[in-house]
């Protein structure tokens, strides 16, 4: 039960909300302001006049779940069966509906913090306990501290790489670490939120699914809303092994049923056209717009390897607390950033800000001009 208090808009909201009513630049919502491929509209459109209007099966259309089969396996060379596969009303379903499938009251599940602000609720609602673990200074994850927090009640661990908001990749030897502490532990399972896994700049994209043994014990989410950069249509799907996916479904087909239909037809006839290395090529740009926008700012700018990302470090500008210099920044310099603290359950402020650059590039150019005036 959420407790009836008033109900506060998330962080996101309230920046854009801000920016519209100070006329600034939004850089603080992750959605794209650009086009979406006209060829992706055009398969769309055709959906729409094929009469698919129906309930479709609940585990998502076949077609769909045969070419995500075939993306998977062109796009990492890994197989995955399409049974192993369920299309999601977004990947925040897909985490809500995995969390009530596999964890119970009294439960708890591992966090790592900062972490996207839609994991906690569901944990919080089946009556479990979500334990949240600091990744440390450089946003990386401490094993020993994550061994530590580890109970025979653990039931999860979210990860989340491509990481929002850092924009940190993890190699492989986290992976291996986590094949170590799962291997001490046969009742614990991995929600691996891969959502960015298409915008690995520095090093590919490891997978969890790149490991035989985890991905028998774990969840991947993806979200159409990130790959096709269409955020409004909330599409996304989930890949789990059959012990996992049958759990899932349970819960899947009585809170959802199945998603928007045509979307499904839409988006299956448009995926063998999709390029994934396109995708990435295009916000690599973005990110060097960006970057080399703000060289000769004030502000420090964090390693970003993946996302749509880019942290900065404003300590050389303010000693204010990130939430009042991002308001502050908003307000005065016209542009609205994410501060880093909301994504902390102990509010912990390195004065760190998060900025979007999936922008057109007149945005990101009209952004950084201003930015370097502070
Ligand atoms: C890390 C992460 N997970 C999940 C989501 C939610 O994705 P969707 O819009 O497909 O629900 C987002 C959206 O910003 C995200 O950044």
């Amino acid at each position: 039960m959420v407790e009836a208090t008033k109900n506060s808009p998330s962080i996101f909201s309230q920046m854009s909300q801000l920016a519209q009513e100070h006329s600034a630049i939004n850089l603080a919502q992750g959605f794209p302001n650009m086009p979406i491929d006209p060829r992706l509209k055009e398969c769309i459109t055709a959906a729409v006049q094929s009469e698919n209007h129906q309930y479709s099966p609940y585990q998502g259309i076949p077609a769909l779940r045969e070419e995500i089969s075939i993306l998977i396996q062109r796009t990492s060379g890994i197989a995955i069966n399409p049974q192993e596969i369920l299309v999601t009303a977004g990947a925040t379903q897909g985490i809500f509906t995995t969390v009530q499938s596999l964890v119970g009251k009294g439960d708890e599940v591992i966090l790592l913090d900062p972490c996207y602000d839609c994991y906690d609720l569901p944990v919080v609602l089946v009556g479990a306990k979500p334990v949240h673990v600091p990744l440390n200074e450089d946003y990386l994850p401490d094993w020993d501290c994550i061994e530590a927090a580890i109970t025979q009640k653990t039931r999860l661990i979210v990860i989340n790489s491509p990481h929002n908001p850092s924009g940190r990749v993890w190699e492989k030897k986290e992976y291996l670490e986590l094949e170590r502490i799962l291997s001490k532990y046969s009742n614990l399972n991995i929600l691996s939120d891969e959502v960015y896994e298409y915008l690995a700049f520095d090093r590919p994209h490891y997978s969890v699914r790149n490991s035989a043994f985890l991905r028998e014990r774990s969840v991947v989410m993806a979200s159409f809303g990130k790959s096709l950069q269409a955020t409004g249509w909330k599409m996304g799907y989930l890949t789990a092994p059959e012990a996992l996916m049958n759990r899932i479904l349970q819960v899947h087909q009585f809170l959802v049923f199945s998603v928007n239909s045509f979307v499904q037809r839409g988006i299956s006839d448009y995926l063998p056209e999709f390029s994934a290395e396109e995708v990435n090529r295009d916000y690599r740009s973005r990110r060097a717009l960006f970057c080399s926008g703000l060289e000769k700012s004030k502000f420090r700018l964090l390693p970003c390897e993946g996302t749509y990302f880019q942290t900065v470090d404003y300590s050389q500008i303010s000693e204010q607390n990130d939430v009042d210099f991002a308001i502050q920044l908003t307000k005065e310099a016209g542009v609205a950033s994410i501060p880093f603290s909301v994504f902390n359950q102990d509010r912990r402020d390195l004065k760190h800000l998060r900025f979007c650059f999936a922008k057109m590039e007149q945005t990101l150019i009209e952004a950084t001009e201003r930015l370097c005036k502070i």
